[in-house]
């Protein structure tokens, strides 16, 4: 197998305390890495680094662990700027406009949603995204959801069933049947699935439709995951706790006992900035929940509804901005908070025998992810086979 050194690296992030300056970042300077297609076999000082088959000279840039995005929507037709627009314009968000992009996705055939889902993927990994999580959710049949699962399935191993995304049209008068749907038939046809996630917030599932759709994922082996207090304070985040929930999304209204309940949880707070940034909804408090102890990672919800965003830079950039996280925060959010958001230990960090999965920026520092806002800054991104 060839062997890589990469040499030269001004500023090496590898979150491994391990190595380096032994700080949760465990950075080096003036570094280098040796890894295979595989695996990461050697860090260092550049002064001391062994041969390999292959130099590549990083010629002062910055080298991070690659993004971990735990958080996208990938798979759906059409798009919803005209929405986008409205809010703008002043109209609020409420999650209405599922049901456009459920009707536009029912319509597409596989090839064209593999087309654009295979867009959107390369986006997000020429932006560093190197592990993507990626739900159903925008067809809600039993057999179309089931598709949706074998589509996600072709780009990512994380694939998650949303079937309790949004009550449907054709059972906008029989909520219960729906939600017995989605427990029984429809999540059967979908167990293959890693997770299980439901939308539980105003207008979309209630605390007692959402605990139970969950219940019966749990049954069914799936891992938990909950959308919770973006529209309110609905009950979300307690719920997603009280099912020790890999992850609750989105938590832009938190009460004092809701912040309490996480931190003495493992349940992770993942933060969407692109979704508030596009519902002009304020930003969620990321800085009273690391404040209090929380794990928090970030990730992009791309989406085609409230955050068609493919850029965890900008989330980056954002989170700095307005969540008031310094820069190494919000970077060991998308990187490793995004791991623990997938309770994954092999992504998200750099460890001698772990994945080699690595973004060389085209900047010395990695701050100037959220320095240089809407700049390309990845000179080369590595990945695992
Ligand atoms: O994460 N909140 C639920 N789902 C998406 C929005 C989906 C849409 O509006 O199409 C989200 O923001
Ligand atoms: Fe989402």
């Amino acid at each position: 197998m060839t062997t890589r050194v990469i040499t030269n690296i001004g500023e090496l992030t590898t979150n491994n305390p391990a190595f380096g300056d032994e700080t949760a970042m465990g950075r080096l300077w003036d570094a280098a890495l040796v890894v295979n297609d595989e695996e990461v076999l050697w860090v260092g000082a550049t002064r001391d680094a062994p041969e390999a088959d292959e130099k590549i000279d990083a010629d002062g840039c910055a080298v991070i662990p690659g993004f971990v995005d735990s958080h996208t929507h990938l798979v759906f037709a059409g798009e919803r700027s005209d929405e986008f627009e409205a809010r703008m314009a002043g109209t609020p968000y409420n999650g209405g406009g599922i049901r456009r992009t459920v009707a536009a996705t029912r319509a597409a055939s596989s090839d064209e949603l593999r087309r654009v889902t295979t867009k959107r993927c390369d986006e997000l990994r020429a932006g560093g995204v190197t592990t993507l999580e990626i739900k159903t959710g925008y067809d809600l049949t039993v057999a179309g959801e089931s598709r949706l699962i074998d589509l996600a399935g072709e780009f990512s191993d994380e694939v998650t069933f949303l079937g309790a995304h949004l009550v449907p049209e054709e059972f906008a008068h029989d909520r219960a049947s729906y939600v017995d749907l989605v427990k029984g038939p429809m999540l059967d046809a979908c167990s293959q699935a890693k997770w299980i996630d439901v939308f539980c917030d105003a207008g979309a599932f209630d605390v007692d439709e959402s605990r139970a759709i969950l219940e019966v994922g749990r049954a069914a082996g799936m891992g938990l995951r909950v959308h919770g207090n973006q529209l309110g304070n609905t009950g979300g985040v307690a719920l997603a706790v009280s099912f020790d929930a890999a992850s609750v999304d989105h938590c832009n209204f938190l009460s004092a006992s809701d912040v309490e309940a996480l931190a003495s949880s493992t349940t992770v707070a993942t933060m969407l900035p692109g979704a508030d940034f596009s519902t002009r909804a304020a930003y969620s408090s990321a800085r009273r929940l690391l404040d209090a102890g929380v794990v928090v990672a970030l990730a992009t919800d791309c989406n085609p509804g409230t955050s068609y965003v493919t850029s965890m830079a900008f989330c980056i950039a954002i989170a700095v901005r307005d969540m008031h996280l310094s820069v190494d925060e919000a970077l060991w959010a998308a990187t490793a908070g995004g791991a623990a958001a997938l309770r994954r230990d092999d992504v998200g960090g750099l460890a001698i025998g772990g994945r080699a999965d690595l973004v060389i920026l085209d900047a010395p520092r990695a701050a100037h992810l959220a320095y240089r806002p809407g700049a390309s800054l990845v000179r080369q991104v590595m990945r695992s086979t």
